[in-house]
């Protein structure tokens, strides 16, 4: 117990304290890997603002990888027909998003002098290039053949990672395929398409979702998928609205490192809408 007298006297090491001498590197950086961490990437200049926007760049690329993860373990889930606990992985990435999304307000400070202060030693590197960032738009059914290619070399199995992720069902393919077998009338066409495109708004999965919405309530299953699925939609859509408006506030319309136009570009792609029957249903609902 800390000492009333003087609150910030650490506890005597014994039986009720922590531990404090460790044989070889603490269990705690041994499992997390902190001290890789800590040194993982050295900075290209000396600038102090160059630091928090490559360290906020690998904490958002390990978002990607996280929420990737749950929705593949959702995915697994769906396939096996156990919705609640799909619903429970969908529910820890939903909640990731809403995390990774607020780690934008860390870009706020940054005027154009602060960003072309290191701006040129990035050369032509560009978020445009992260796979992680791909892998998350093939399974919200983004698929484009074209940006499978500057991965092609990336180290380890992370190309082939991603070329499975483009050629298997995304997160709402496996929904409408759980949802077909569970009462819900799906067209042939959509559950037999082609997995390896851009998944396509179909009047008839509209259709489906009307239903849905008109025989179930708000605490059946099916309705929390459905929620859940809008919820998803939305946080990546407000991820990209941050981005944008980071851009915009960092270097105006400038061109962009990886070679695009920069915001005229990424407004367009703003336009693009994840499950986007979920979004249209809701007009006849
Ligand atoms: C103020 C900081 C940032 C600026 C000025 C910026 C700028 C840009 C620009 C101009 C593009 C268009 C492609 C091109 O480079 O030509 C882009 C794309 C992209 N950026 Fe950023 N970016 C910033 C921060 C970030 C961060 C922290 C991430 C997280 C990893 C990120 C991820 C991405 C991704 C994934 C794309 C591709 C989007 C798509 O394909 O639709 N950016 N960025």
């Amino acid at each position: 117990m800390t000492s009333r007298r003087n609150p910030s006297r650490r506890p005597k090491e014994g039986a009720e304290a922590p531990k404090l001498e460790f044989a070889g590197t603490t269990p705690y950086d041994a499992y997390v890997g902190s001290s890789t961490l800590a040194h993982f990437k050295e900075t290209m200049t000396d600038d102090p603002g160059e630091y928090m926007f490559l360290v906020m760049s690998q904490v958002m690329e390990l978002y990607f990888r996280l929420i990737t993860f749950e929705w593949r373990t959702a995915q697994r889930f769906l396939r096996e027909d156990n919705l609640s606990q799909a619903l429970v992985a969908l529910r820890r990435s939903r909640d990731t998003f809403t995390a990774l999304n607020a780690s934008w307000v860390t870009f706020k400070w940054m005027t154009p002098p602060d960003f072309n202060s290191f701006r040129e030693s990035l050369g032509e590197a560009s978020g445009f290039q992260s796979f992680l960032y791909r892998h998350l738009e093939f399974l919200l059914g983004f698929k484009d053949a074209a940006l499978l290619r500057p991965h092609k070399n990336v180290a380890g199995d992370n190309y082939a990672e991603l070329v499975a992720a483009f050629e298997a069902p995304g997160l709402y393919d496996d929904t409408l395929a759980y949802l077909s077998r569970h009462g819900y009338d799906v067209p042939a066409d959509v559950l037999d398409r082609d997995m390896a495109s851009a998944y396509e708004a179909h009047d008839g999965v509209e259709d489906m979702w009307v239903t849905l919405y008109e025989r179930t309530g708000p605490t059946d299953p099916e309705r929390q998928l459905s929620e859940l699925l809008t919820d998803l939609a939305q946080e990546f859509s407000d991820w990209r609205y941050w981005h944008l408006m980071a851009v915009r506030r960092a270097m105006g319309a400038k061109a962009g490192t990886g070679g695009s136009a920069g915001l005229g570009w990424l407004e367009r792609s703003l336009q693009r809408q994840a499950f986007p029957e979920l979004w249209s249903a809701r007009t006849r609902i």
